[in-house]
């Protein structure tokens, strides 16, 4: 059985304490209202980690994660934050790629399979995002974008590397548009992502890697898209800063 996760990207919004506040009363839902085996993830900015990671524990099935790292262990990078510093702070997770990454910091992936190797490193769990543009998926090239995607920032990794791997399909189309790929789209691309890792790999690894869809998840469409057979979860940016309508899409994970 491959492990469900919900993780909720902040990206650069909430001050510290509405942080913690939001995180304290999602947490309280999640723990009076949800009966599911899911894991949620907190993904706020860096300087909330620690804090973040004191208010939640991995016993109740919750854990927090960083937006993004340096692909450096230490030393004269200024303004950089190590996967090990992470660690330090209670996190078990790490966004690599986001596909705003991708576009406003020029993140390539080779560049991005650098990162994961300094996540995994640290026994942390990176969550490597890929995605098309609408561009790319009209003019139909999008399985070739997101072939290269995974494989040049994934395909370096051994089997027993790879399967600690998470992946979250994010059609770049969809993020913040209030726009949701329809279930059937996300099916198929997440199908295609999961054939690609048994191409390279095997069919065991493949079908233990947990792959999530992102963008415009809300509670409206999470439960149909979590009954697709390879829809393992959700990255959720927007929904995530509100405690009722994260809790509510958890809720629709069963
Ligand atoms: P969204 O963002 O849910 O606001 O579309 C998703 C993401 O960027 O991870």
């Amino acid at each position: 059985m491959r492990k469900k996760i919900i993780a909720g990207n902040w990206k650069m919004n909430k001050n510290f304490e509405e942080g913690l506040a939001l995180v304290s009363e999602a947490a309280n839902m999640i723990h009076d209202e949800y009966q599911g085996s899911a894991q949620v993830v907190f993904i706020p900015p860096f300087i909330h980690l620690n804090a973040v990671s004191k208010l939640i524990s991995a016993e109740s099935n919750l854990f927090s994660g960083a937006q993004n790292c340096s692909n450096h262990a230490s030393g004269a990078y200024t303004g950089e934050i190590s996967t090990g510093m992470i660690k330090s702070c209670g996190a078990s997770f790490v966004i690599i790629g986001h596909s705003e990454r991708r576009q406003y910091f020029n993140e390539t992936n080779d560049w991005l399979a650098r990162k994961v190797d300094a996540v995994l490193s640290e026994n942390l769990t990176p969550i490597y995002c890929c995605g098309e543009t609408l561009e790319e998926r009209e003019s139909n090239v999008h399985f070739d974008v997101l072939k290269k995607q995974i494989s040049e920032g994934l395909f370096h990794l051994s089997a027993e590397a790879m399967k600690q791997v998470v992946i979250a399909y994010e059609p770049v189309w969809a993020i913040g548009t209030g726009k949701t790929a329809s279930t059937a789209q996300a099916q198929e691309v997440h199908a295609f992502i999961r054939s690609l890792i048994e191409e390279k790999y095997n069919k065991e690894v493949a079908d233990s890697i947990t792959i999530q869809y992102g963008g415009s998840v809300k509670p409206e469409n999470a439960a149909e898209l979590f009954s697709a057979p390879d829809i393992d979860g959700a990255l959720v940016g927007g929904a995530a800063l509100q405690s009722r309508s994260f809790a509510d899409i958890v809720k629709a994970m069963k």
